[in-house]
């Protein structure tokens, strides 16, 4: 199996996001799998324009070049790609949503009715069959990930494929006040990562695990505090900073 893992966090490799990613992609490699991870923040990667000459003039080519070249050749080489995208504004991250919308150049201008019924168009070349996601946010709730969760399982089966699992580590703030507390999930992530390099799904006993928060709201709004702490200082030290200059 060959994964791509794309990775849509601001703060690329440094932020929670790429942690649970790592996770994933160790777990993958145990597994057999061969593994790449693309960091959006990196990337040079234009919105798309809607010229749809993709669709029009040179069908499965996009009119821009730029990052998203590369993208889309580690793309048509893959069985599995996982979005990894932290929730901002309740949703995907705008530079993953950017390398989404770029994806449309895979797509011809016809139509079809899919099993379900569902109108869809058909693709020019293969995007990966198998789809996961993996995101974080700050807030302990795992409602926040609804949004992200819907918008993923549609954009997979739009794309000809499916969303095998997805793994939403809420609680992020907390995670960083005391960064040991997501050790277990990590490993619990790694393991997901194994069952789907060898057998191609998620065992359900290791997705339910995935899916328990990794603390109690009670314990997040005590790590929470302790950020609200470190947060007023650091207002604090600004402010008499700038009293100093003037
Ligand atoms: C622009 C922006 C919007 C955000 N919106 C939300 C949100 O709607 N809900 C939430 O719980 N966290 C939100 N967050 C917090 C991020 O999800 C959280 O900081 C996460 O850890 C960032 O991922 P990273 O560590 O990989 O950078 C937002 C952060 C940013 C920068």
């Amino acid at each position: 199996m060959r994964a791509v893992i794309i990775n849509g966090s601001a703060r690329g490799a440094k932020g929670v996001t790429a942690k649970l990613g790592q996770a994933l992609a160790q777990g993958l490699l145990r597994g057999g799998a061969q593994v790449d991870t693309l960091y959006a923040a990196d990337m040079d990667i234009a919105p798309c324009t809607a010229c749809l000459s993709c669709m029009h003039l040179h069908p499965g080519r996009c009119a821009q070049r730029d990052d998203m070249d590369l993208v889309v050749s580690f793309l048509q080489q893959s069985d599995l790609v996982v979005w990894a995208s932290p929730v901002y504004t309740d949703t995907v991250s705008a530079q993953l949503k950017v390398v989404m919308d770029r994806c449309v150049c895979g797509m011809q201008p016809f139509l079809f009715s899919d099993a379900t019924g569902m109108t869809r168009h058909p693709m020019v070349w293969r995007m990966p069959s198998k789809v996961m996601l993996i995101s974080t946010c700050s807030f302990p709730e795992p409602v926040v990930f609804a949004p992200m969760i819907a918008t993923i399982r549609d954009m997979a089966e739009n794309f000809g494929g499916r969303c095998i699992a997805e793994f939403c580590v809420p609680g992020s703030l907390a995670i960083q006040m005391e960064p040991a507390v997501l050790e277990p999930h990590l490993a619990l992530i790694a393991q997901a990562g194994e069952e789907v390099a060898r057998e191609g799904r998620v065992r359900p006993g290791t997705l339910a695990a995935i899916k328990r928060p990794p603390f109690s709201v009670d314990r997040f709004r005590e790590l929470a505090g302790r950020y609200e702490d470190w947060c007023r200082k650091r207002q604090a030290k600004a402010a008499e900073k700038r009293a100093k200059q003037n």
